[in-house]
């Protein structure tokens, strides 16, 4: 990725990086769902956002609008929702960069000037296996942010970030950087390091298409081998005035409900859908993820519906608003369920094998 250009703030002693539309959403998805994870687990505990690529720390849009970068919004946004409660959020942020670190720490002194931030200037890969860093994040539910340019990133540090009760992991996977440069020979170890493995070499004869789908999966695969992250899911951005994929968030969490939030965090921000598609959002009709939705809405579906009755209309009603997911796949889980006979359909509204409105589905214990 090239080197952002350091935009010059009138009056302030920071500079900021254009804010593009893709890094937007991803400050979006971040704040809606760091929201609702720091309302969850920081219930009962004090909690804690680890930003492990902080950057320079605030954004520059064409009006001249500042926003903040990644580990302010998430202090910002855990200030507003413990303001009512005993509960606080610490953060430690990790900037590698000299410039872009004393940069970032004149930023915090600006939009948080009471805050304490544990601010170090150092590489992620290094700061993240230190044992006193350990002994935080294992004694504090964390939020990871992972947010390299590009692969300077060993999967084998992310191995204990998830052990503890309520860690989470928000990765960006830097598709389109990685597939440039994926050939080069000098950087084979750096991307096996990435990877975890040499399989990512199998990729190198593929299509363009395939080769994703490939490298995508294989990376997935990977952080739940590494992490052990019960879920694992990838949402894709796309360039905005490109049909090409920019980069995925990859979020991985030990609990369905997380991704779940997950999910809706991001849907609502995108028009419904999982993916973000730039100025195309409005093309496409949407919805051809792989297989493996349908196992998830399956098992997201049995726990919550366990050894009840209810209507189509009563579980749309029940889960739309908490989940990303649509009426035509709970349509097409409910229907493969029935199939492999996980649940049973009494028809009132549909003829044969159609599923709507008060059909009701009884769910197994
Ligand atoms: C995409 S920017 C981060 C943006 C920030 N998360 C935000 O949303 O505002 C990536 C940053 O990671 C830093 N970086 C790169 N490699 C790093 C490493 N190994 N450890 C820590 N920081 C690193 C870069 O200098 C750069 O400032």
């Amino acid at each position: 990725m090239s080197k952002p250009e350091n935009i010059s703030i009138k009056n302030q002693n920071f500079f900021a990086w254009r804010y593009e539309e893709q890094t937007k959403i991803k400050h979006l998805v971040l704040k809606n769902y760091f929201k609702v994870w720091v309302s969850k687990l920081g219930s009962k505990n004090n909690t804690l956002f680890f930003d492990c690529h902080g950057g320079c720390g605030v954004y520059i849009d064409n009006k001249e609008n500042l926003s903040f970068g990644s580990s302010i919004l998430a202090e910002q946004t855990a200030q507003a929702v413990n303001s009512k409660r005993e509960s606080k959020n610490a953060v430690i942020v990790c900037e590698v960069k000299k410039e872009y670190f004393n940069n970032l720490k004149e930023v915090v002194k600006f939009a948080l000037p009471e805050s304490k931030f544990n601010f170090i200037n150092e590489d992620f890969n290094k700061v993240v296996i230190n044992t006193k860093i350990n002994s935080w994040y294992t004694k504090y539910p964390t939020l990871f942010f992972v947010d390299p340019f590009g692969f300077d990133l060993k999967i084998a540090n992310l191995k204990n970030l998830l052990n503890s009760f309520g860690n989470e992991l928000i990765i960006n996977y830097m598709y389109d950087y990685i597939n440039r440069f994926i050939e080069l020979p000098d950087l084979e170890n750096t991307i096996s390091d990435y990877y975890g493995c040499t399989t990512w070499k199998n990729a190198l004869n593929l299509s363009r298409k395939e080769r994703e789908e490939f490298l995508v999966k294989l990376y997935k695969t990977q952080i739940k081998e590494y992490t052990k992250a019960r879920y694992v899911f990838a949402y894709r951005l796309c360039y905005p005035d490109k049909d090409r994929t920019y980069y995925y968030l990859f979020h991985a969490t030990n609990k369905i409900e997380g991704i779940s939030i997950m999910k809706s965090c991001f849907a609502n921000i995108n028009n419904g859908r999982i993916e973000y598609l730039g100025k195309r959002s409005d093309e496409y009709t949407f919805f051809d993820l792989d297989p493996f939705i349908v196992g998830e809405v399956e098992s997201f579906l049995l726990n919550k519906f366990k050894s009840i009755s209810i209507s189509f209309d009563e579980i749309i009603e029940a889960i739309i608003e908490d989940t990303a997911y649509l009426e035509p796949q709970l349509r097409q889980t409910i229907r493969s369920m029935e199939k492999t006979q996980k649940i049973k359909i009494d028809r009132v509204d549909s003829k044969n094998y159609g599923i709507k409105g008060k059909d009701i589905i009884t769910f197994g214990s």
